[in-house]
């Protein structure tokens, strides 16, 4: 049910959670310079693990790659998750991309609609960006000190009022007309993540391997990757167990891509 305003309010996100390590530190406020700059504060003074920081508009949105993440206020989903995860640092990925599947998993539940992954964490419903998350962490002696990942998600705006004809955006509303509780769907991602995370920390993690490159919008594909250094063309094949993006280039030969920004040449 959407509240008259649907506004982000704690109790209703607890009640949707439920027993679960996301219900125990949720951290809300009206308005932010970012969830994951204070999700980082957080974790620096000791923060438990799940702790959650939701807004309704940010001042600050962080993309990737440095770039700003936009969102009007009140409409959409902006969160950060803390945790502590006893896993070895070229397994984050998987975190993120637990996410995701996550995300998609609770959006097709309430809305029917079935995004697709860009990778390496974007989800798209056709060439329209929907939602991104921000992966930020801190490692120490090779072990992880804290994970914060970051997700905004288009829930209840209309894109096209502020359309962006380069990068279009798109939003739940907009692919279905539906107008969904904020409160519900957050608190659906977060009941799937829990699960997901566990089976992370136990390394079940094949299922989801296969499950993203299944839901991933650009495999078999030719694209085109722009990373911090090169530009590189080929055709999608695969994303590895490191989460790195193995595509066939032009002289046929298999090469890894660890990040970038790709575009898929329709
Ligand atoms: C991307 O697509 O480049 C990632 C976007 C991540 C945006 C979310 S919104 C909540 C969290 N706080 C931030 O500042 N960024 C992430």
């Amino acid at each position: 049910m959407v509240n008259d305003m649907d506004l982000l309010e704690v109790e209703r996100i607890r009640k949707g959670l439920g027993q679960s390590i996301f219900s125990t530190n949720i951290v809300f406020h009206r308005s932010l310079n970012s969830t994951n700059i204070l999700a980082k504060e957080l974790a620096t003074k000791g923060a438990p693990e799940g702790t959650i920081v939701v807004t309704e508009e940010q001042t600050k949105g962080m993309g990737r790659m440095g770039r700003r993440w936009f969102s009007p206020g009140y409409v959409n989903l902006l969160f950060s998750l803390l945790l502590y995860p006893n896993i070895k640092p070229d397994r984050i990925f998987v975190l993120t991309m637990t996410l995701a599947l996550a995300a998609i998993e609770a959006i097709k539940e309430m809305s029917g609609l079935t995004p697709m992954i860009k990778w390496p964490n974007d989800l798209y419903v056709d060439r329209r960006k929907l939602a991104g998350i921000l992966a930020e962490f801190s490692l120490s002696r090779g072990r992880i000190e804290y994970v914060i990942l970051g997700l905004g998600l288009n829930v209840n705006w209309n894109p096209n009022d502020e359309a962006d004809v380069t990068n279009p955006a798109t939003s739940i509303l907009q692919e279905t007309g539906l107008k969904l509780s904020r409160n519900d769907l957050l608190a659906g991602i977060l009941r799937l993540f829990e699960d997901y995370y566990r089976d992370v920390l136990a390394g079940n993690i094949d299922d989801f391997y296969k499950r993203w490159n299944d839901l991933s919008l650009i495999m078999g594909q030719e694209v085109e990757i722009q990373s911090a250094k090169e530009r590189m063309r080929g055709t999608a094949l695969r994303i590895d167990k490191k989460g790195a993006l193995v595509i066939k280039d032009n002289h046929g030969k298999e090469q890894k891509i660890i990040s970038g920004d790709v575009s898929v040449r329709f």
